[in-house]
């Protein structure tokens, strides 16, 4: 398939951004949430699919199985504000899902979450990644992904992350603005990419705790081990490759999936030990 030229970045409402999140901006502000409807927020390249694919295995992985082998992550939790011309818009995706509760996933910036959302009281499970690590995901992300503008190399690539010159903006305004929020709503989970990482099953139980939920230890322990890193790496259900904008012989999706101060942790605990 012929994929048209990488999209510009341009100022959208103070936030940088390109045409395929803004070109169908009314159906997004107009999007009518419904109460039980679940939204996943994140800056791009926090954990938004860990996060997706453990939610939708909590609330789907007994009941509707056959999701998991037939049916894309981005297909199961629809992109809000995407809308890549190809297949469908996010809106329309999201309206045409029949599950309950609806999955739905965001990258928008706080204050340009449609009001519905908040007027319906949904809950909201929010990711953020340390700077670092989110950096270099979004670096090898846009290299690979034909629906971003071109990264360049890594020095101008960081200088422009630095001064939020990314696709869905500045990283600290967009973590600090979902901080903010979170301190009025009570509906807002804040996780961190690097608690996952530390340990699933802790955040996990947050994540049953906030949404209600109370799966057996044994359902727990299925889950937990569908979205290890590896687990998740080869299923092909949960590792993007099927979706058409993504070069996979650039760089894969999911590339490495670990968190560099856990890292110099780990190898300052060995350094203690001898
Ligand atoms: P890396 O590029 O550092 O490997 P998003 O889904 O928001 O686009 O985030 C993608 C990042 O999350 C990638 O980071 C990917 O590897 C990581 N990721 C996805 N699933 C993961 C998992 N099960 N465990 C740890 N990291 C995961």
């Amino acid at each position: 398939m012929e994929l048209p030229p990488r999209p510009k970045l341009f100022d959208f409402h103070g936030v940088s951004m390109t045409h395929y999140f803004t070109d169908n901006w009314e159906n997004i502000q107009n999007f009518q949430a419904r109460p039980d409807d679940i939204l996943i927020a994140t800056y791009p390249k926090a954990g938004t699919t860990w996060v997706s694919y453990i939610l939708d295995l909590l609330y789907f992985g007994q009941t509707a199985p056959e999701r998991q082998t037939s049916l894309p992550i981005y297909e199961r939790v629809p992109f809000l504000e995407s809308d890549f011309h190809i297949i469908p818009p996010g809106t329309e995706l999201a309206d045409k899902l029949s599950t309950s509760p609806r999955l739905i996933k965001t990258h928008l910036p706080v204050q340009l979450v449609p009001k519905s959302f908040w007027e319906q009281n949904c809950r909201i499970v929010y990711v953020a990644r340390n700077a670092k690590d989110n950096a270099v995901s979004y670096f090898h992300f846009d290299r690979m992904n034909q629906a971003h503008p071109e990264p360049g190399d890594w020095n101008n690539f960081l200088q422009r992350f630095m001064d939020g010159k990314m696709v869905f903006g500045s990283w600290y305004d967009h973590v600090t603005g979902w901080w903010e929020k979170k301190q009025t709503h009570s509906k807002i989970l804040y996780l961190f990419y690097e608690d996952m990482v530390e340990d699933t099953g802790r955040e996990l139980d947050r994540l049953c705790s906030f949404l209600g939920l109370s799966p057996s230890a044994e359902e727990k322990e299925r889950v937990r081990g569908g979205v290890k890193f590896d687990n998740m790496k080869k299923n092909s259900m949960a590792n993007c490759s099927t979706d058409p904008v993504m070069d996979f012989k650039i760089s894969p999706f999911m590339r490495k999936g670990v968190c560099v101060c856990l890292c110099a942790r780990e190898r300052m605990r060995e350094r203690n030990k001898h």
